[in-house]
């Protein structure tokens, strides 16, 4: 700590308004937190109080102790009036050790490096698809092409026959655009519910199947866990998608860095890295303390709320050199996006697999790539990232045999 006496503080119960993380700028608020008040209690009005954490090394202490910080309540802040998340104790994400871990060992085997490896020709291949259908309209929302190739891939891992990934995209982006959770899309959980059947009757080689009938405690799990668990996983995908929308809006706002990794392809893993680190897809997870605990001099009561801001971890100056520089080559970059400890994120592989395919493909298909019109934000205090960017893909000249620069 430098400063003696502190700026006037920021209205800091905006950190969990939708409407900051819009249009204004949460990064000021968060700076100001981890300098003046890294622990720091929001008294309770539509939300239920909670302390806020902005610092890297707070943050990664929460999730690693989760005897202390449980899942079980929820792990996204939600209005004091509808209370604790139903889904607690029943999806992954919801649940604390030991239960966790046995639900995890459920699902393990679909998202392991190994699995990953056998998918990657699909990913590439739907990767190349998106790619090419965007090159043919020429200007189109990177959030649709991002969105077509997460959806797609995950929707494959979890059993969803092709012909239908349209129709499950749909029902996603309509629950995502009228701001409700997947589980109040009538038709998307129907069609799980079928889903969850036919695997029942009939069992094949997909993660809906390993869940019909793995065991947890002895117990198979219910047709309510298991369809939300495929729901949590369509949910979640929601961070990967924007982190690749975040990602090419990253680049082209510097476009110095999209030349460099033109310019040596080896960057490309270390580009991700900087990627997730700086979009920080995931803007929140809430613990609740099981006892009183202190954190950084504050006394936490059990049953007290505890929010942990990932994209302010993920610019904490002591931790990271010049945090608020995209640097495709940063090294060392410990950042925290995907959590840590036990929930540290199932999906993380596969969604660097999907921006090494993604980045790659553009890389190969276009000579340009520019910005078409007005980016804007997602609304919501638990995802961030742009929810329209539109742009104009130029196809490479080799494509088109034209003559062309770069
Ligand atoms: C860059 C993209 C992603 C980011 C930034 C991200 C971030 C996170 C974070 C922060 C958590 C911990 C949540 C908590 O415990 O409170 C998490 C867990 C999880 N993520 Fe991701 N995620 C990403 C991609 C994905 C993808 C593509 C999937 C789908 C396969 C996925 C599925 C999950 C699941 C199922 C969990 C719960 C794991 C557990 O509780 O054991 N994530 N993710």
């Amino acid at each position: 700590m430098t400063a003696t006496v502190a700026p006037p503080a920021p209205s800091l119960d905006r950190i969990a308004d939708p409407e900051l993380h819009a249009d204004g700028d949460p990064h000021a608020l968060w700076r100001w937190m981890r300098e003046y008040s890294p622990v720091h209690r929001h008294e309770a009005g539509e939300l239920p109080a909670f302390w806020s954490l902005t610092k890297y090394e707070d943050i990664r202490a929460v999730y690693r102790d989760p005897a202390t910080f449980s899942s079980a309540r929820g792990v996204l802040l939600r209005p004091a009036r509808l209370g604790d998340d139903p889904g607690g104790g029943l999806t992954l994400a919801l649940s604390d050790p030991p239960r966790h871990k046995e639900l995890r060992s459920l699902m393990a085997d679909w998202f392991s490096t190994r699995a990953v490896r056998g998918l990657e020709e699909t990913v590439r291949a739907t990767a190349h698809k998106v790619v090419a259908q965007g090159l043919e309209q020429g200007t189109v929302d990177f959030v649709d092409l991002a969105g077509r190739l997460s959806l797609s891939v995950i929707c494959g891992v979890i059993g969803i026959p092709e012909e239908d990934h349209a129709a499950v995209h749909r029902w996603t982006d309509e629950a995502f655009a009228a701001h409700t959770s997947l589980a109040a899309h009538p038709r998307l959980m129907e069609y799980f519910m079928e889903l969850v059947y036919a695997r029942m009757a009939e069992p094949t080689d997909d993660l809906v199947s390993s869940l019909v009938n793995g065991t947890v405690h002895g117990e198979l799990l219910s047709e309510h866990e298991i369809l939300l668990n495929c729901e949590n996983l369509i949910g979640a995908t929601e961070n990967g998608r924007l982190a690749l929308i975040g990602g090419m809006l990253a680049f082209l706002q510097h476009p110095d860095q999209w030349r460099r990794l033109r310019q040596d392809r080896a960057l490309l893993p270390g580009a991700v890295e900087e990627i997730v680190r700086w979009t920080s897809s995931a803007t929140h997870s809430m613990r609740t303390a099981t006892r009183p605990v202190t954190v950084r001099g504050q006394r936490v009561d059990a049953g007290d709320r505890v929010v942990l801001w990932l994209p302010s971890a993920n610019r904490d100056e002591d931790v990271f050199d010049d945090p608020y520089r995209f640097d495709i080559a940063r090294r060392p970059n410990r950042h925290i996006a995907l959590a840590s400890g036990e929930h540290f994120c199932i999906g993380s592989t596969l969604a660097r697999a999907e921006m090494r395919a993604l980045f790659t493909e553009l890389l190969d298909a276009t000579d340009a790539i520019e910005q078409a019109g007005p980016v804007t934000r997602v609304r919501s205090n638990a995802v961030n990232g742009p929810a329209a960017l539109p742009v104009h893909l130029t196809p490479t000249s080799r494509a088109t045999a034209g003559p062309g620069t770069r």
